[in-house]
């Protein structure tokens, strides 16, 4: 049987430390005008600097803007950090916790990512978490005992109504900026996991509303087969989410899909 899944589709784009107010600007608007008619939800992640230019120019358009990292006070002597509160103010509504390049570069563990979970979606920020095992840890079979540690860890303490705020983002690190693309199996598997983590956890209603997305690598001629695996509701994109006319392709994969049978 083929039915249009209950999730909806969720595209983000990520575009980690890159460019300016001006370029934010002039890619938000012509995003808008093509993404006008889609019933794919779109969000970028953009560059603090940029939240408020971007934010602007998606402005009546169905385009989510975001953050790619908060701290997790609310305020106070914490120099060059930046608050849930900030980040809504400039017009953000979701922010991504957790990315790989956060944990191995900036050295955020388990515990500090869900301070910062448990902050943002008690102010209001949608959150998308990101998890994922390594190479090593992949290669050495250990990928589901990651991920549960990651989901125990990162997830403790929030309640099963904030569940509903929540995006998990399953970027397999071998994957993230590789072009070595986890394949649709492997990517399947993982997500499957994960959303019977999250039932076991939060109950099965709530598993199966959650989004979850797949990130590492994804471009426009991989996109399709990885959106047509039942549990990959969207993707989190790196680098092709700079390139106007890549992203815009990945945005109008269509998707056609059975629930998951968990
Ligand atoms: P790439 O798409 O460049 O591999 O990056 C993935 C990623 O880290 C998105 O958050």
């Amino acid at each position: 049987v083929i039915a249009e899944s209950v999730r909806p589709t969720v595209i983000i784009g990520n575009w980690k430390m890159h460019k300016t107010i001006a370029e934010s600007a002039a890619f938000v608007t012509s995003l808008a005008f093509v993404v006008r008619h889609s019933s794919t939800q779109v969000g970028l992640a953009v560059p603090y600097t940029m939240i408020t230019a971007a934010a602007d120019a998606a402005r009546g358009a169905l385009i989510a803007i975001g953050a790619q990292n908060v701290f997790d006070a609310e305020e106070g002597p914490y120099t060059g950090e930046i608050s849930c509160r900030m980040l809504k103010d400039a017009g953000a509504s979701f922010v991504i916790i957790g990315h790989s390049e956060r944990r191995h570069l900036f050295h955020e563990d388990n515990a500090w990512i869900n301070r910062k979970v448990k902050r943002a979606l008690n102010d209001g920020l949608r959150v998308v978490l990101c998890i994922g095992e390594t190479l090593e840890q992949h290669q050495t079979g250990k990928t589901h005992a990651v991920l549960h540690e990651q989901l125990t860890e990162c997830l403790k303490d929030v309640g099963e109504r904030q569940i509903e705020s929540l995006i998990i983002a399953y970027e397999p690190v071998w994957a993230i900026g590789t072009n070595q693309t986890a394949t649709p199996e492997i990517a399947q598997a993982s997500h499957h996991f994960i959303r019977n983590e999250i039932a076991k956890k939060w109950g099965k209603p709530a598993s199966e509303r959650l989004i979850i997305q797949y990130g590492g690598s994804v471009k426009p001629e991989n996109a399709a087969a990885l959106l047509n695996e039942p549990d990959i509701d969207g993707l989190l994109v790196g680098g092709a989410s700079l390139v106007l006319d890549a992203f815009v392709k990945i945005i109008q994969c269509h998707k056609i899909k059975t629930q998951s049978a968990t």
